[in-house]
C-alpha cells in the first residue's frame, strides 16, 4: 500500500473543496453554528475537521473505503493483519476486545493490577476473571506485567479459561514479556490480548521495547493519545492469527461503540500513522537521546533519583522498559507525589500524569525537544529547593502484595448490580463491595465489585485519599462510607 497516502485527510479535503452545503449531522455545520466566544477559543479549524463519516466523509454506503483504507494502512505500517480505530479510548478497545474472547460466566485470565476499563469490562459482560497476581516489588510498592511461568501454571489450574490479558507497559513504563506469554497461550490455544495503551509509539522504533504484534499477540489495544500524535480519546486495536475471529471483534465493537465517530479522531489517527511511517524512526532517535540527557540530568539534581533498569528490571520484576517514561522518586526530598505535582503545576506551569505517595512520572514523546526538556528541569531544580518548605506528607498505609490481593466472592457483574447499602467505612470491612475504588492514576483499582473489603485496603485509600490520592469512582468522594453489596458474604 502507499503509505504516503492519508485517506481520511484526504477526504476531509475533498468535502471542503466539494463546497458540500450538509443537511446532516453534526449541527454545527463546520463551525458557521458555533458560539463566536467559543471560536474565539477553539478556532474554526476544529470545527471544519469535524465531518459525520456516512454522507459526510465518504458517500451513503462508504462506497469510497475510506476509513476501512485508513485502517488497513495502520495495519500494513505496524505489522498487524487488521486495524480497527475507535473513537472512544483504550477503554472501549479493551472491552471489545475482551468481550471477543469470553462471554458471560466463561472465565478470562486478568492480571489484578488491570486498569480500571478491564473492571468495566468484567461488570458489563459478566465474564468470570481469573485474577493473576502481577510481579510485586514489595520495597517499592510497584507492581510489574506477571511472567510466563505463571501465566503457565494459571491456565494448567484453570483449563477452561478462554483467553488472557496482559497490560504492558503499565503506566509506570514498564513490560512484560510478550513473547513468551503469547507463546504459552498458543500452548493452551487460547489467545493473548495486550492492552498496550501506552505503546502506540513502540512499533516505530527498534531500541523501544517489543510490540505486542510483533511479539505474536493476538489482539492489541492501544491509546494513540498518549503517546502519539491523535487528539484525545484516539485508540486503535490491532488483530492477527485465528484464534480471535475479526467478524466477532468488529460486532464487539459495534455493540460498545458510538454510531458517529469524529472525524477528528480518525484524521489525527490517520496523519499521525503517515508520520510515523516516514520521520518515526528519526523523530523518535531524537526523542530517545533527549530522555537519556534528561534523566541523567534529573539524577544530578539532589533528592531526585529517575528509576530505571536498576529498579525495574529483574526475574522477578518486569522484562523491560520504555525509556520515554522517567519515573521520578522525589521520597528522598521528603515529600509526596501529590505534593511534587501539584505544585509543579501550581508554581512551574508544568502538568504531569501519574503521581503516587513517593514518585512522578514525566512522559516524553516525539514532540518533545531541548526546549521542553530544559522547562522540566528547571521546574524540577526549583521543586528541589522549594521542597524544605513543603508540610511533612500524610502516611498512606501501603498494604503489602497479599493485602492488596482481596477475596473474589461474586462475578463483578452481580455484585455491581445487586442490592446494595451505603455503609459506613468500618461497617464495610467483612462486606462485598458493589463498586470500584481506583487510585487515578495509574487506574488499577484497589477494590472491585465482588470482592471482600479488609481493613487494610479501607486504611490504604483512606489514608491515600488524606495525602492527596484521587479516587474518581467510589459513591462517597469522602470515603467516609462504602457502597456494599446489602446481602452479607
Ligand atoms: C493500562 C491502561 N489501559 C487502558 C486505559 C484506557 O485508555 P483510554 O484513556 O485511552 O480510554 C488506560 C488509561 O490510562 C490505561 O492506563
Amino acid at each position: 500500500m502507499d503509505q504516503n497516502r492519508a485517506p481520511v485527510l484526504e477526504a476531509l479535503q475533498a468535502f471542503r473543496e466539494c463546497g458540500y452545503t450538509p443537511f446532516n449531522p453534526p449541527g454545527h455545520r463546520q463551525g458557521r453554528g458555533a458560539d463566536p466566544r467559543v471560536l474565539e477559543i477553539l478556532g474554526e479549524a476544529v470545527y471544519a475537521a469535524d465531518i459525520i463519516s456516512v454522507n459526510g466523509l465518504d458517500d451513503r454506503l462508504n462506497r469510497q473505503g475510506v476509513i476501512e483504507q485508513a485502517q488497513q494502512l495502520m495495519a500494513e505500517a505496524v505489522g498487524a493483519e487488521q486495524a480497527f480505530f475507535s473513537t472512544c479510548g483504550s477503554s472501549l478497545s479493551v472491552k471489545s476486545a475482551m468481550l471477543s474472547v469470553a462471554g458471560p460466566h466463561e472465565k478470562l485470565i486478568v492480571p489484578r493490577h488491570a486498569h480500571k476499563s478491564v473492571t468495566s469490562a468484567l461488570i458489563l459482560s459478566g465474564v468470570c476473571p481469573v485474577w493473576l497476581s502481577p510481579h510485586w516489588d514489595a520495597e517499592r510498592h510497584l507492581s510489574h506485567p506477571p511472567g510466563p511461568d505463571e501465566v503457565r501454571e494459571l491456565f494448567k489450574a484453570e483449563p477452561e479459561a478462554k483467553g488472557m490479558l496482559l497490560v504492558t507497559p503499565n503506566d509506570y513504563g514498564t513490560c512484560g514479556d510478550i513473547q513468551a506469554i503469547a507463546e504459552v497461550c498458543h500452548e493452551f490455544g487460547k489467545p493473548l490480548i495486550v492492552d498496550e495503551a501506552w505503546g502506540a509509539h513502540l512499533p516505530f522504533h527498534p531500541d523501544l521495547p517489543p510490540w505486542g504484534m510483533d511479539a505474536d499477540a493476538d489482539v492489541v489495544v492501544t491509546s494513540v493519545h498518549k503517546s502519539g500524535a491523535a487528539v484525545e480519546q484516539s485508540s486503535v486495536f490491532h488483530l492477527q492469527g485465528d484464534l480471535v475471529d475479526p467478524n466477532v471483534l468488529k460486532a464487539r465493537e459495534d455493540l460498545l461503540a458510538t454510531t458517529s465517530p469524529t472525524s477528528l479522531v480518525y484524521a489525527t489517527l490517520d496523519g499521525w500513522r503517515r508520520h510515523m511511517v516516514q520521520h518515526g524512526k528519526e523523530l523518535l532517535t531524537a526523542t530517545l537521546a533527549l530522555a537519556h540527557s534528561t534523566r541523567a540530568a534529573i539524577n544530578d539534581l539532589t533528592g531526585l533519583r529517575v528509576m530505571g533498569e536498576a529498579e525495574f528490571l529483574g526475574e522477578e520484576l518486569a522484562k523491560s522498559l520504555d525509556p520515554l517514561k522517567m519515573v521520578i522518586d522525589v521520597s528522598a526530598l521528603d515529600i509526596s507525589g501529590y505534593q511534587a505535582t501539584d505544585w509543579l503545576r501550581e508554581h512551574q506551569r508544568v502538568t504531569l500524569g501519574l503521581s503516587d505517595h513517593r514518585r512522578v512520572v514525566a512522559q516524553f514523546t516525539h514532540a518533545d525537544d531541548h526546549r521542553t526538556a530544559g522547562i522540566l528541569l528547571d521546574a524540577l531544580s526549583a521543586l528541589v529547593k522549594a521542597a524544605d518548605d513543603f508540610e511533612t506528607p500524610p502516611p498512606v498505609d501501603l498494604p503489602s502484595s497479599d493485602e492488596l490481593q482481596l477475596e473474589t466472592v461474586m462475578l463483578p457483574r452481580d455484585a455491581f448490580f445487586a442490592e446494595v447499602e451505603q455503609v459506613d467505612a468500618d461497617q464495610a470491612v467483612g462486606r462485598i463491595s458493589a463498586e470500584m475504588v481506583t487510585p487515578y492514576p495509574p487506574g488499577a483499582p484497589a477494590v472491585l465489585p465482588g470482592e471482600v473489603i479488609t481493613k487494610e485496603v479501607v486504611d490504604y485509600v483512606r489514608s491515600g485519599l488524606n495525602a492527596g490520592m484521587e479516587l474518581p469512582d467510589p459513591a462517597d468522594s469522602e470515603l467516609k462510607s462504602f457502597r456494599v453489596v446489602a446481602r452479607k458474604p
